[in-house]
């Protein structure tokens, strides 16, 4: 089960045009991976392409998408695999997150992000399955872990796409096809920006954006499974699971309020 074949195979990195899916696809294009690269932004998925292209002499796709309207994944997947393009693996990466009392977030907004971070991996997950694809990595939150008020709809987004993760996982186990979920702490990247929250360099857990693509790439590289990277994080995500809710909800209640 062990390595994992990356040169010369094409990868599908949702999110691409920042953050933690830049990350990936900087890595997989610096391992030899073809990289189709999808966002909203299509100038920074033009720039990053051609910066990949020069550097490691991969092929690139950009392929620009709102995936938060109906239809948008199977469309994105179809343009992937346009011209029978064979997408090896599958970077459910974008989404996004917002930080407020559930009464006064935005409905449409929290629906919005509903699709991003569930509606829209669980659909490439199920195309990409169907069409051969033998890795699919997953990028949920450890705040899939355990509600999380002010967040309480991403924390719900991101305990289902961990939960759909793992469960598929499971099923697969036994074949050739690996499904890695990776669950990061806090990583500064545009997400505070997004959804109104904040790290400094002292938050606790803090992670780089290359530092989670490295952990879920390892896992990849070793036949798929769950991983949390960080210490810190990998400990708070265990506490949270035997302590009683009632206090896990207090605590996390309390930590949201320190952060501005
Ligand atoms: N940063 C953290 O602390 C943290 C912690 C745990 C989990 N995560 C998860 O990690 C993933 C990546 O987040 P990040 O930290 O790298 O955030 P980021 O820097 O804000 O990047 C988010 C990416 O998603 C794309 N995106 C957002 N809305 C989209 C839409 N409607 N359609 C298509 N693409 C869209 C953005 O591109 P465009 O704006 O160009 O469309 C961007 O490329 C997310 O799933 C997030 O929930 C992040």
């Amino acid at each position: 089960m062990g390595g994992w074949s990356y040169a010369g195979r094409w990868a599908l990195v949702t999110g691409a045009s920042a953050g933690i899916g830049e990350a990936f696809a900087r890595a997989l294009a610096g391992r030899g991976m073809h990289v189709a690269l999808s966002a909203r932004r299509e100038d920074r998925l033009r720039e990053l392409a051609e910066e990949l292209r020069s550097a490691h002499s991969v092929e690139t796709a950009v392929l620009p998408a709102d995936l938060s309207g109906p239809g948008a994944a199977s469309g994105l997947w179809s343009m992937a695999t346009a011209g029978g393009r064979s997408m090896s693996l599958l970077v459910n990466n974008a989404g996004f997150g917002l930080r407020g009392e559930f009464t006064e977030l935005p409905l449409d907004r929290q629906q919005e992000m509903l699709r991003l971070n569930c509606a829209v991996p669980m659909e490439l997950m199920h195309l990409a399955l169907a069409a051969g694809t033998t890795g699919i990595i997953n990028v949920a939150s450890i705040a899939g872990y355990q509600p999380v008020p002010t967040m309480a709809a991403y924390s719900a987004s991101k305990a289902f796409l961990l939960t759909l993760s793992e469960a598929v996982a499971e099923e697969m186990r036994g074949t050739s096809t690996r499904i890695v979920t990776v669950n990061p702490g806090p990583v500064a990247t545009e997400f505070q920006r997004v959804a109104g929250t904040s790290v400094t360099r002292r938050t606790l857990g803090l992670r780089t954006p290359e530092q989670v693509v490295g952990a879920a790439l390892r896992t990849l590289e070793a036949g798929g499974g769950t991983v949390v990277p960080g210490l810190t994080n990998r400990l708070s995500a265990v506490v949270v699971r035997v302590a009683p809710r009632s206090l896990v909800l207090k605590v996390a209640k309390k930590m949201m309020k320190s952060f501005r």
